[in-house]
């Protein structure tokens, strides 16, 4: 149970409700959506279940326990990249992570304040667009954000979080239903519904199948040695896939209530679906104060929001600090404070794309975009993909098969998805999304 807190509160976060909705409102829905749905079961199961098979074993950090399985198996020392990108990636996310955490803790302010009752959906965008357009403010709330993180991992109180997850996202999951009721009372729920389940093939493209698998990756919080990192602390009476059936059907429930409960209010106020990273913050808020009892709700919302994103957000800065600590000869909070003030930093460079840097760096993206893309649809998937394989390829397969205790059926299923299906899977969608 207390595993499973963790892992949840690691994969529930922004990903669920403000990247998910708008990656399928971008992505044309329903395509997208189903996609996204096969790479969570086909990919991402096998992925999850492979890092903390690697995590359990070799009962270090991934960079640690890659060299050293890898040395015991008689493979090669390069296996390691996959916890040195893995540290990459998690620093990276967590400076553009980090700015949509300070807009949660805006809009956190905003409830409080009453900012949003009884305004209509032009005063709501509005009300975002200036906070975009506020390089200050944006700042404000980013540096806000990471205070939190950095108070919370300096001083490694990480572990008493558990209780507050067990609580919260109970919470977090009732304010979301509550919001798809509301949804179905705006007269546009079945526009909303065939959105998101009828698929329009045509808006597939590969580029779409690799934002989905991207998007599988980053709220699984996979390919970043997170989920090996948590491995290690795995028992080992514990059933790996039992286990992450359940962590996988929460994340995705909850991201597709989120859908559920935000494209009723994008098709009732005449708003875009392919409004981009800013969708929930133009609906939600319009939803909250327009509802009974909605600045309540609407401050519980973003309340349990920020939460849920500071969750996630300490299991990014962990690896990052766990990093500095081994290869530097400072303590825990020092090395806390450098790894935050370095993503701090790069997170300023995010923010500006929305304002005053929004021109194009590299590959017609600007910052913000960079940073999202080249993790997501980049080094998530090659570093999951490295993940499976070792655990597949390099690991010896009778003791897997024991370990993850299936039947005859079971172990050929594994074989062939772990070994062949998954990998095959990730390579085919990441070159095609490429080409
Ligand atoms: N999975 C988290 C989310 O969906 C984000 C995250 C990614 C957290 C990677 C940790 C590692 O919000
Ligand atoms: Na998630």
């Amino acid at each position: 149970m207390t595993f499973i807190l963790a892992a949840a509160g690691s994969a529930v976060g922004l990903g669920n409700i403000w990247r998910f909705s708008y990656m399928v409102g971008e992505s044309g829905g329903a395509a997208f959506v189903l996609v996204y749905l096969a790479c969570v079961a086909l990919v991402g199961l096998p992925v999850l279940v492979s890092e903390w098979l690697i995590g359990r074993r070799g009962q270090k950090n991934p960079i640690n326990t890659m060299a050293e399985l890898a040395r015991k198996g008689g493979h090669s020392q390069a296996w390691t990249l996959i916890g040195i990108s893995g540290v990459v990636a998690a620093f990276l996310i967590l400076s553009f992570y980090s700015v949509i955490g300070g807009w949660s803790l805006s809009y956190t302010l905003g409830s409080v304040t009453g900012a949003f009752s009884g305004k209509d959906a032009d005063a709501i965008g509005g009300l975002f667009n200036g906070l975009l357009a506020s390089p200050g403010k944006l700042l404000l709330w980013h540096t806000a954000f990471m205070l939190l993180v950095v108070f919370i991992v300096a001083r490694g109180v990480t572990k008493g979080l558990e209780g507050a997850v067990r609580t919260m996202m109970p919470a977090l999951f009732i304010l979301m239903v509550v919001l798809v009721i509301y949804g179905m009372t705006t007269g546009h729920f079945g526009e909303a519904m065939s959105f998101m389940f009828n698929p329009d093939w045509s808006a597939l493209s590969g580029g779409v199948v690799l934002a989905a698998m991207g998007q599988a990756f980053f709220t699984l919080s996979l390919g970043m040695g997170i989920m090996m990192a948590y491995g290690s602390y795995l028992g080992e009476d514990v059933d790996l896939i039992s286990t992450a059936r359940t962590v996988i059907i929460l994340d995705t429930l909850v991201a597709i209530l989120a859908g559920m409960a935000i494209f009723p209010i994008v098709f009732a106020n005449g708003l875009s679906p392919g409004e981009g990273p800013g969708l929930i913050f133009v609906t939600l808020p319009l939803a909250f104060g327009n509802m009974t009892g909605g600045t309540i709700l609407g401050l519980m919302f973003f309340v349990l929001l920020t939460f849920a994103a500071l969750t996630s957000a300490i299991s990014l800065l962990e690896p990052v600090v766990e990093f500095v600590e081994e290869r530097t000869p400072l303590t825990r909070v020092p090395a806390t404070l450098i790894a935050a003030v370095a993503v701090w930093a790069l997170g300023i460079a995010a923010l500006m794309s929305f304002n005053v840097w929004d021109a194009p760096v590299a590959f017609g993206l600007n910052v913000f975009d960079l940073l999202d893309t080249f993790t997501s649809k980049f080094l998530l998937p090659l570093t999951g993909l490295g993940a499976i394989v070792f655990a597949a390829w390099c690991l010896d397969r009778e003791s897997v098969h024991r370990e993850l205790s299936l039947g005859a059926t079971g172990n050929a299923l594994w074989h062939a998805t772990s070994r062949y299906i998954a990998p095959i899977g990730v390579i085919f969608v990441f070159v095609g999304g490429l080409l």
